[in-house]
């Protein structure tokens, strides 16, 4: 690929200090684009942006800093974001965890729900303006294969019941996968199209914080069978940047192929519930946006 082909493309990278989110940040800094890092710690990102810099040879690498697990943050994040940028062509959802307890965050929300379905839903609502406005745009959500171990139970994304980790996990990106099908829908005719990217099993320091013993040793044993983040960075660059995506919309991705959707995923009546659901919950309105900035677009 060119080195210069992405000049004069704006993209932002949620937790691109670290993994996949790094070498994303990294790719699309080398071909040329204004890099925003969207990251919740600037001293543990600081020595990563300098890598970016300094291997990509780009100097128009910027940060922002907000907890995305708050949605305070993931508002304030986008109003400052646009505040200092006129454009965005390209916003890569990548920021996830998972976690071996429940908790709440302050604002009230089950935390691997808020960090990994509710903050991309947000963060991509308050900037769909500057997104159509620089529109052809791509978004693009960093989901995960763990999503078959999910299942929807709207009435308990908050799980009051049954918390496990790996189902809180799986369900997250479920919902963000479902989410990114029916914005896809939505967004037709706006030239800004919305996927989702399975990186693959890959070694970063995902599940290194805050689960148990038991998956720390079971992620341990398995690091000489994962990818590197750099391979792992592969598919969610191929979805954000290669022509042969161009106009593709509501997919999954996964080896920088398509690939199937759940039927879960596929259910427009459920798909509904959850985004009526999500939207009560964050205060939000796609729909008003959507036909609002239709009919402001020639
Ligand atoms: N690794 C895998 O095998 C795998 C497989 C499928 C999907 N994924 C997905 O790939 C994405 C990237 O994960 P990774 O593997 O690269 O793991 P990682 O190295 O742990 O990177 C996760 C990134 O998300 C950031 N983040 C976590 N909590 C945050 C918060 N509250 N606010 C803002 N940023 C936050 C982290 O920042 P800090 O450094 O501050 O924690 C870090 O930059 C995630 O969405 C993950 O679910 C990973």
């Amino acid at each position: 690929m060119e080195s210069q082909q992405m000049k004069g493309k704006t993209v932002v990278v949620t937790g691109s200090n670290s993994g996949i989110g790094k070498e994303t940040a990294k790719e699309l800094a080398r071909r040329g684009a204004r890099v925003v890092m969207v990251v919740r710690s600037a001293e543990r990102s600081t020595d990563a942006m300098q890598e970016i810099i300094e291997q990509s040879g780009n100097q128009d690498i910027h940060m922002l800093i907000a907890d995305l697990s708050v949605m305070g943050e993931v508002r304030s994040v986008a109003h400052e974001f646009i505040s200092k940028f006129d454009r965005l062509d390209i916003l890569v959802n990548n920021a996830g965890a998972v976690f071996g307890e429940r908790k709440l965050t302050s604002e009230g929300y089950e935390r691997t729900t808020a960090l990994n379905y509710l903050a991309p839903f947000l963060l991509t609502h308050e900037l769909l303006d500057l997104l159509i406005q620089s529109s052809p745009a791509r978004i693009v959500n960093v989901s995960s294969g763990a999503q078959s171990l999910g299942r929807i139970d709207i009435e308990n994304i908050n799980y009051e019941k049954d918390y496990g980790t790996m189902k809180a996990y799986g369900t997250s990106k479920l919902m963000l996968t479902m989410h990114t099908n029916w914005l896809a829908r939505k967004l037709q005719g706006t030239g800004v199209t919305a996927n989702a990217a399975h990186p693959g099993f890959v070694n970063t320091n995902f599940g290194e914080k805050n689960t148990g013993l038991g998956m720390r040793i079971l992620l341990k044993i398995s690091r000489p069978f994962q990818k590197s983040p750099e391979e792992g960075a592969e598919t969610p660059i191929y979805v954000a940047a290669s022509s042969e995506v161009k106009g593709l919309s509501g997919e999954f991705f996964a080896d920088r192929e398509r690939k199937d959707l759940p039927d879960e995923v596929k259910n427009e009546e459920l798909q509904e519930r959850l985004w009526r659901t999500t939207e009560e919950l964050l205060g939000t309105n796609y729909d008003e946006k959507l036909s609002r900035l239709k009919a402001a677009t020639p």
